[in-house]
């Protein structure tokens, strides 16, 4: 399709209506509500709706064509609907949240798990999906660190990358995959409180440094769209924030895909204060350069006056919906306005076995192991008293899981049972529910298996928490258990780090975060150690809400904070350490790792070169196991301050036991540079360190200088 004469032959009515987005009830009364709210009030004519260029959610295939059918049927132009929708960690098969899948420390599985998404999902008519969340967070208190990659821009932008990768595959035009919207640009993460929707105020040194690098490395992978942020950035609200939409990402990026909003984020603005109505709204929107309004009518209703009035040129609108044109021909829905939806292929693929055994695997790295006092993995004959809510609740999905369907998991009795004498269930979280004769039945278990943790609506948009323990009752009852258990093995669910302080003591602690659908199969592969838990914490974990933000990769100040010369004028708190209770990149695993010497090829490089560090790993226990080696980098001086330990590499290895291998990183300029306020990419000579271990806070280091020219 000739998209350049396509735009010709439309009305400029029809061309703004290619920037709109609503929902397929709009079209089919019946049709799937994902997301309604505010869209449910819109008042559109009939002829708007059929104007209209794309839609937001979709139940299924039938669903997709029968809207499809009814849409080109009743438009004078017959320009397919493009759908789009939220498959954020599977489609039916639930994967671990990105949180979860972030501490597998592997973007190869999240290549997989957004290949997967995309089969599943294609089978629906889905062309477009939301994901990734490339939001940097630093903030657990923020309900939306569930669907992020962590506080590290490194992985951040690993993961993003990897995850795109695995959703566009190599050709849009082909099957079964779908184009990636990267979300929420920019700077979402830096929610003031951690409250949701909340103001973001950051240097735009940071906001380059640490926030861009996630949607900076999905554009680089190819992202065909990107979705603007709920929040403002310098005070004006990133829908229609011209710096981040046109300045950098055209002019500094080159970005050439479709700029989408959030949810009735155009709208918004005039909630924000930048718009005193609708029509501003919309001309502070098209000067910025967004494309598509998702869920809010400004454009639709007022673009054209604005035009008449003199104070929109047309081309704007052209551009925008050329772009929008683009995207569907490289989708090839020209050819096929269906594509994708495919009902029966569905009935043969979605939630298959093979994907099913995918997402048990996925879960098996994402899992964290805190702690192990030589309980962990259970021996065969342990008798287990399970008790705590997850004992027998299935929901171990997630937020964003539309199309999952928690009824269909196994709970962790079931998945236990094959293996274990279980001689004891109680799913309560309360106190008061377990009566004398519950203790004496603990008591005589071998191990008390504590499953507990956050609902699946204790995180996610909008679910934030200003408290992080574990909630309700459920750390009153973990001392009373431990009172009586001979050893106590706490499994929390959580879509965020809890503040664990308490629970510390515990035999053993294992974070399963929501590990989806084989979450329960799969945490019973490592209690029983089938499988050796391999995952490392992407997000410090604080002991106190007042130390949040609390991230590994902060600046030093000038008075840093040095526990070995106790100064009190320096950086510290009076009640509570600086230091988290784990650190970023932290994970147990039932073997021991040794890192050998590590050597580096030479102690100076100039601008041009290479030097190699390699390490040597062994395992010197008695089990097979994955073992994630980090490299972290430190400048000691610069322009601007650098933090004192930043994440450069990482590399994941499977070991036999007494296996030693030896590891190369090769370090080069693009390790050593940063990132300035303007967003360009500069690299100084002078002195690093080169930092190698297993988590942020246990590392060897090499002195390397960058050489001047
Ligand atoms: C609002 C959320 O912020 C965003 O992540 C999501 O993609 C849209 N709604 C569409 O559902």
């Amino acid at each position: 399709m000739n998209t350049k004469e396509l735009l010709k032959s439309l009305t400029r009515e029809e061309k703004i209506g290619q920037m709109l987005q609503i929902a397929p009830f709009f079209f089919v009364k019946h049709a799937h509500v994902e997301v309604a709210g505010h869209l449910k009030a819109l008042n559109l004519t009939k002829k708007q709706i059929f104007e209209a260029g794309s839609v937001l959610g979709i139940g299924n295939g039938h669903e997709m064509i029968e809207v499809q059918e009814v849409f080109l049927k009743e438009s004078r132009h017959k320009i397919p609907l493009l759908f789009m929708a939220d498959i954020i960690h599977g489609y039916e098969t639930i994967f671990p949240v990105p949180l979860g899948l972030a501490s597998s420390f592997n973007p190869k599985l999240a290549k997989k798990v957004a290949r997967i998404s995309a089969l599943e999902a294609a089978t629906s008519g889905i062309h477009v999906t939301f994901s990734p969340m490339a939001d940097l967070s630093r903030d657990p208190r923020w309900g939306r660190v569930v669907e992020s990659f962590g506080e590290d821009p490194y992985l951040n932008g690993q993961f993003s990358s990897a995850m795109v990768q695995g959703y566009q595959g190599d050709d849009l035009k082909q099957e079964n995959n779908l184009a990636s919207c990267v979300k929420h640009y920019a700077a979402y993460g830096k929610s003031e409180a951690g409250r949701d929707y909340n103001t973001v105020d950051l240097s735009r040194l940071s906001l380059h440094y640490d926030h861009m690098e996630g949607y900076r490395k999905a554009i680089e992978a190819g992202a065909r769209l990107i979705m603007t942020s709920f929040n403002v950035v310098d005070g004006i609200p990133s829908t229609v924030n011209k710096y981040l939409l046109r300045d950098v990402l055209r002019d500094l990026w080159h970005f050439t895909g479709v700029t989408i909003t959030d949810y009735d984020s155009l709208h918004q603005v005039i909630a924000h204060g930048v718009a005193e109505d609708d029509l501003q709204a919309a001309l502070r929107g098209i000067d910025a350069g967004l494309d598509i309004e998702m869920a809010s009518t400004c454009y639709v209703n007022y673009l054209s006056e604005l035009v008449d009035q003199g104070l929109v040129d047309e081309t704007l609108i052209d551009d925008a919906c050329l772009r929008i044109l683009d995207l569907k021909e490289e989708l090839g829905l020209f050819d096929n306005p269906y594509k994708h939806a495919h009902p029966e292929r569905a009935t043969q693929i979605v939630r298959s076995k093979e994907h099913l055994d995918s997402a048990r695997k996925v879960a098996h790295e994402s899992i964290v192991l805190l702690e192990n006092r030589q309980v962990l993995p259970l021996k065969s004959g342990t008798k287990v008293a399970l008790v705590g809510p997850y004992a027998t609740n299935r929901e171990t999905n997630g937020p964003w899981s539309w199309h999952g369907n928690n009824a269909l998991n196994a709970n962790l009795q079931e998945a236990l049972n094959h293996d274990l004498e279980i001689i004891y269930i109680n799913s309560s979280e309360v106190i008061s529910d377990y009566q004398t004769d519950d203790f004496n039945v603990i008591e005589d278990a071998d191990v008390v298996l504590y499953a507990c943790g956050e609902t699946i609506h204790e995180s996610g948009e909008a679910h934030n928490r200003a408290k992080i323990a574990l909630p309700r009752d459920q750390e009153n009852l973990y001392h009373v258990l431990k009172k009586h258990a001979k050893k106590i093995v706490t499994i929390i669910f959580a879509g965020r780090p809890l503040i664990l302080n308490e629970l510390t003591s515990s035999d053993a602690l294992v974070y399963a975060w929501f590990p989806g659908s084989e979450g329960a199969y799969a945490l019973s592969d490592l209690l029983l150690g089938r499988m050796n838990p391999s995952g490392k914490l992407p997000m410090s974990f604080p002991r106190h809400e007042g130390q949040i933000p609390l991230y590994y990769n902060h600046l030093n100040t000038g008075r840093p904070y040095d526990p070995t010369h106790r100064n009190p004028f320096t950086s510290y708190y009076l009640d509570v350490p600086n230091t988290p209770l784990y650190p970023f990149g932290y994970g147990l695993s039932y073997t021991s790792f040794e890192l050998g010497s590590s050597m580096l090829s030479s102690n100076h490089m100039s601008l041009n070169e290479t030097v190699e560090l390699k390490v040597q790993i062994k395992n010197t226990g008695m089990m097979r196991g994955q073992e994630v080696v980090q490299l972290y980098i430190r400048d000691h001086f610069a322009w601007i301050a650098r933090p004192i330990k930043e994440l450069k590499a990482f590399q994941k290895v499977m070991l036999e036991p007494g296996e030693e291998v030896t590891l190369t990183f090769n370090i080069d300029k693009t390790m050593l540079g940063y990132y300035t306020q303007d967003g360009l990419f500069v690299v100084e000579p002078g002195h690093f360190d080169l930092m190698i271990g297993t988590d942020s806070d246990h590392l060897t280091t090499h002195k390397l200088t960058l050489k001047k020219e």
